[in-house]
């Protein structure tokens, strides 16, 4: 199973087994990972499962739709590399993946 490996804003990481097919923001609350509120429950509809994806696996990701580019401008602190973890699923080519969580959602 791809793991997926969260640092929250105080420094502590958290390694976390994900099935594939599930999205990141799914693993989070399935591990109760902190920082993640993911307030619409995956539907790409409120911004706060919001996460900065460690910069190696950037360019691994499939590029944003339309609507995650459009959630993300209710994100506060959005940089390069923010995403929707609802919107990340993950796969074996994402094994270990690292996300950062932001101080606020
Ligand atoms: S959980 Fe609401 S946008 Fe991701």
């Amino acid at each position: 199973m791809p793991k997926i490996i969260f640092t929250d804003t105080s420094g502590t990481s958290r390694e976390v087994e994900a099935k594939a097919g599930q999205s990141i923001m799914e693993a989070a609350v399935q591990n109760m990972v902190p920082e993640i509120d993911a307030d619409c429950g995956g539907a790409c509809a409120c911004a706060t499962c919001h996460v900065y994806v460690g910069e190696a696996w950037t360019a691994k990701l499939k590029p944003m739709a339309d609507m995650e580019e459009s959630m993300l401008d209710f994100a506060e602190n959005v940089q390069p590399n923010s995403r929707l973890s609802c919107q990340i699923l993950m796969s074996d080519d994402l094994d270990g993946i690292t996300v950062e969580t932001p101080e606020s959602q």
